[in-house]
């Protein structure tokens, strides 16, 4: 490691985190909750899937690691991000049986999820010692390149101007937004604790490529999921075309930007505070409605 170059960080204040109470109403808002887009909506509904056993997860695997932690600091920042990642995960869980109201049941797509998460991501039956060390490594370091992921999609959505101006419905971006505050808020957390416990680049790269993979398939499928599962007949199916088109009008991340992350996580001097913007983060997390006791 002494040869290599280091992470390198972006000066900025650093803040406490601490998991905001939240609350949100869905009675009002409609399955297609961009008015005439149902295809955008439902991608993005794919975190509704995803996020309730993924961040659960996170969840799980840290408290494993806080022992392996020998830095104070980032102890307190580890734990803050446990409290937040557990209010991200039930916030979201909040809104599948509104979506099992308006007709279309997640369950199916959820079961699998939970399967991946908590028994082939899970803690297995390894004896104390190198293999189970080694596989709470590998978990870490997964979920450092997801968090790059999850700042990446919350940058995104903090400045997605698009989604209002095509109406999209107030309650469902304020709960995207605050997640995606929370996410760039606390954005260098895993990355510092993988490099703090463990940090070798090939461990970087590899569980890079199993994450970045695993996403890629489980969201077009997700998207699928939905689209196929939808009770209005002429939605359409999911396709990598409209995701591409989606990308382009700013409907969605486009899919250079995607792309152009690649080469950013991989880069020996990465470090997550070079995405972003806290203060930006801070300031939506001030003025959201559903994170100052709802409306
Ligand atoms: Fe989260
Ligand atoms: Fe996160």
């Amino acid at each position: 490691m002494s040869n290599t170059p280091q992470p390198a960080p972006v000066a900025e204040e650093r803040i406490e985190l601490k998991a905001r109470n939240v609350s949100f109403e869905w009675e009002k808002t409609p399955l297609h909750w961009i008015p005439g887009d149902p295809f955008t909506g439902h991608t993005i509904n794919v975190l509704h899937l995803l996020l309730p056993a993924g961040e659960r997860w996170f969840v799980h695997v840290y408290k494993q690691v806080l022992p392996y932690i020998t830095d104070d600091r980032l102890r307190e920042d580890v734990i803050g991000f446990i409290g937040q990642e557990a209010m991200h995960s039930a916030a979201h869980d909040d809104v599948l049986p509104h979506l099992k109201k308006l007709g279309l049941d997640p369950t199916p797509y959820t079961a699998q999820v939970d399967w991946l998460f908590e028994k082939l991501l899970g803690d297995r039956t390894l004896p104390p010692g190198r293999a189970r060390q080694w596989w709470l490594m590998e978990r870490v370091a997964t979920i450092a390149a997801i968090e790059h992921y999850t700042a990446f999609l919350g940058n995104w959505i903090l400045n997605a101007e698009t989604l209002d101006r095509r109406g999209a419905d107030p309650m469902m971006l304020d709960l995207l937004r605050w997640h995606g505050a929370e996410e760039v808020e606390h954005r260098s957390v895993a990355f510092e604790l993988f490099m703090h416990v463990d940090g070798g680049y090939r461990r970087r790269v590899r569980t890079w490529a199993t994450a970045f993979t695993a996403l890629a398939f489980l969201w077009q499928r997700g998207a699928r999921f939905f689209m196929d599962n939808d009770p209005t007949p002429t939605v359409g199916k999911a396709s990598l075309g409209a995701f591409y088109r989606a990308g382009k009008k700013g409907m969605l991340p486009s899919t250079p930007s995607m792309l152009k992350s690649i080469p950013r996580y991989l880069s020996r001097t990465y470090h997550p505070s070079q995405e972003g913007s806290t203060a930006q983060a801070v300031a939506y997390l001030a003025s959201s409605p559903g994170a100052n006791g709802g409306r």
